[in-house]
């Protein structure tokens, strides 16, 4: 019987179950050790592992980069970086002074085949001084193209030579499209085997991304649902508010497609939706997961025009149309008249026996209204008939959601009967956070990472033909944009995205579902006293309504029976002869007092520009008031001091 690989999810050969033994014996030599990376992840995740007994004491750190540097001059540079970068709530001086202790530094040029002679030294001598067992980590901390080089490199000069095991971690972009990586594997390939190379994606490092097999493998009540039959729709969603952060240089040849959604979420889709490995070896996992990816559908351009949206952020702008702050086009690095996509919405179909007909739904963009990494499962509604007859006029589908970050948690909405003699339904909630059920994780993602492959458990890296399937589903969108014009920019920083998202989802029927968190309704000056109870009250009932500048929301004479917040974009109020009477910005509410009073809308209301909505609807905006009297007491205020209006009566009737 052959031995079994070993695997994070077996405890990584612990003799107990709780406790995981130490990272096995090294020497890590980080090309690129002058960089970001280094600083910001790697060394935090060393620093992290030692504080929790998790890095052998037989480990050094050799660190290479262009930088003249003495190990000294290294030692204090990483020392004052760490203060920055680790993620602990106290510093632990003690372990940082022993992980330091062993770091080590040579300056060089690793195109050259001068530096790796001294390296090859210098890597022998740590071995023996630290007990290392002739293991060899190489870490490749630089950039993609320099990937086959190194490995060459590595190899000619003899590195692999001699006992122990020798591994190489790849960060990425592995690649730039589908020819790239492909002949990126045959280069790196060429001399080392594929067990010997880990490529990483840091997403599988993190805790709530590895808990989508745990959750779906571990309780019987869900996998029997997980399919065609009683799953509707999924939604991807990785939202980020920040920008391309100075990195134009490195984002305007890359895009969103290549940066997040041919790794990091093609990595999260294939958790969801592959198929039970027959266990958890590395191999069955990373088996599954590459035939999920070559199921998805490679599309034609007339699929790519149908299916897919790209867009590009625009400045912000005030009230007054002054732009805030710059668009892509605008950004440092970024060329003027760039076509990258920094944000794209796809619908992508699994032509498998379990998913067919499931639209699965991916967007992510930079400069949105929210940091935000949600999975949302969304089940088949229950039928409705048996409610003919009670106030009960639709059903809403249940949802399974998985809060990736920041927010990390698990939560499942449903309906429930509202207290009372008669029979109506509000969606509500149940959720699990990890802040509540453990201690929260203080680590990088990288942790997991660096001690998994100095075991030699390839479960959390992606395999060659992982990678190269998954730009077999992003290539002809490459292409057709390539060869396509952009209308770009077309969507407005801090909002939700391009409009043509939304047009996307609807075309199927379907919404993309906005998640809130309190932090975000916090922001909101009429919720920012609320309390967790409330605010989840107002969460769970409002439902999000993108217009195009110039449309009317409100129409004056209606009777009103929906209440707007302004999350992005500014709406005016128009008199019966088109004069504006007032502009309403982000963080406002309108309709309020026509919803109240039942009475027609006493002005129209239209979108100067694109706008971000919330919708709260007559009967959830009555049921918000009668259980908290502070909001009342909020909107008698709004009513008051916008309108000189006394609602006193109305909000009696409503509550
Ligand atoms: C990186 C991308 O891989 O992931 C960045 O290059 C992106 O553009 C980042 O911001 C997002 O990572 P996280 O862990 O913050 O979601």
């Amino acid at each position: 019987m052959t031995e079994a690989a070993p695997s994070i999810f077996r405890s990584a050969g612990a003799d107990s179950p709780d406790t995981a033994p130490p990272s096995n014996p090294c020497v890590m030599l980080v090309f690129g050790a002058s960089g970001d990376l280094t600083k910001r992840l790697l060394v935090p995740a060393l620093y992290n592992l030692a504080c929790d007994g998790l890095l052998s004491t037989n480990f050094a750190l050799l660190g290479t980069a262009l930088d003249d540097m003495t190990t000294e001059q290294f030692r204090e540079r990483m020392s004052a970086d760490i203060q920055k970068f680790h993620t602990r709530k106290e510093f632990d001086a003690k372990a940082w002074e022993d992980l330091v202790g062993r770091f080590h530094y040579i300056p060089g040029g690793f195109t050259e085949m001068a530096i790796y002679e001294k390296l090859k030294a210098e890597v022998k001598r740590l071995d023996l001084e630290y007990g290392c067992a002739g293991n060899v980590l190489f870490y490749f901390a630089v950039a993609p193209k320099f990937f086959g080089t190194l490995c060459n490199n590595l190899h000619t000069s003899g590195f692999k030579e001699g006992p122990g095991w020798k591994r190489i971690i790849v960060e990425k972009p592995f690649g730039t499209d589908l020819q790239s990586a492909l002949k990126l594997n045959e280069d790196v390939l060429a001399h080392w085997h594929e067990d010997q190379i880990y490529r990483v994606d840091h997403y599988l490092g993190k805790e709530t991304v590895q808990n989508l097999l745990a959750f779906r493998f571990s309780n019987g009540m869900f996998e029997p649902l997980w399919n065609k039959n009683y799953i509707d729709n999924i939604q991807f969603n990785v939202s980020e508010a920040v920008d391309v952060e100075g990195r134009g240089g490195y984002y305007d040849s890359s895009g969103v497609l290549r940066d997040m959604m041919q790794n990091h979420m093609f990595q999260m889709l294939a958790y969801l939706c592959m198929e039970v490995p027959g266990s958890f070896e590395p191999d069955a996992i990373r088996n599954e997961k590459a035939k999920l990816l070559q199921s998805v559908r490679q599309y034609t351009p007339e699929e790519v025009k149908r299916f897919v949206v790209r867009g590009q952020y625009g400045p912000s702008v005030d009230a007054t149309g002054k732009a805030t702050k710059p668009g892509y086009r605008s950004e440092k690095d970024v060329n003027p008249k760039s076509k990258t996509e920094t944000y794209a919405a796809a619908r992508f179909h699994i032509d498998n026996w379990r998913w067919e007909g499931v639209p699965i739904y991916l967007r992510s963009g930079k400069a949105l209204w929210k940091r935000g990494t949600e999975i949302i499962v969304e089940f088949k509604k229950a039928p409705a008939v048996i409610f003919r007859g009670t106030p009960v006029t639709s059903l809403g589908p249940n949802r399974l959601i998985f809060h990736i970050q920041p927010y990390q948690g698990i939560e499942i909405q449903f309906q429930a009967k509202i207290p009372g003699p008669r029979l109506n339904l509000q969606p509500v909630n149940m959720r699990f956070a990890y802040g509540d059920a453990f201690k929260a994780s203080r680590y990088t993602g990288y942790e997991v990472m660096l001690y998994a492959c100095s075991h030699g458990d390839a479960t959390l890296f992606s395999r060659g033909d992982l990678v190269e399937a998954a730009w077999r589903v992003a290539q002809p969108l490459l292409d057709y944009w390539a060869k396509t014009p952009a209308e770009f920019p077309n969507y407005a920083r801090n909002g939700w995205g391009p409009q043509a998202a939304a047009e996307l989802i609807a075309k199927d029927g379907n919404a993309w579902h906005e998640v809130v968190t309190g932090d975000v309704l916090k922001k909101v000056p009429l919720f920012k006293d609320g309390d967790m109870l409330f605010l989840e009250q107002v969460i769970m009932a409002l439902q999000s309504r993108q217009v195009s500048a110039g449309e009317i929301i409100i129409k004056k004479g209606e009777i009103g029976r929906e209440l707007y917040l302004i999350a992005r974009g500014v709406v005016e109020v128009v008199d019966d002869v088109g004069n504006v009477i007032k502009d309403l910005a982000d963080g406002e509410i309108f309709g309020e007092i026509g919803l109240l009073m039942s009475t027609p809308r006493v002005a129209n209301c239209r979108a100067r520009t694109s706008c971000d909505l919330f919708v709260l609807d007559k009967a959830d905006f009555n049921r918000i008031l009668r259980d908290n009297p502070a909001f009342a007491d909020a909107i008698r205020q709004v009513a008051k001091t916008r309108y000189s209006v006394n609602i006193d009566h109305a909000l009696e009737s409503a509550t």
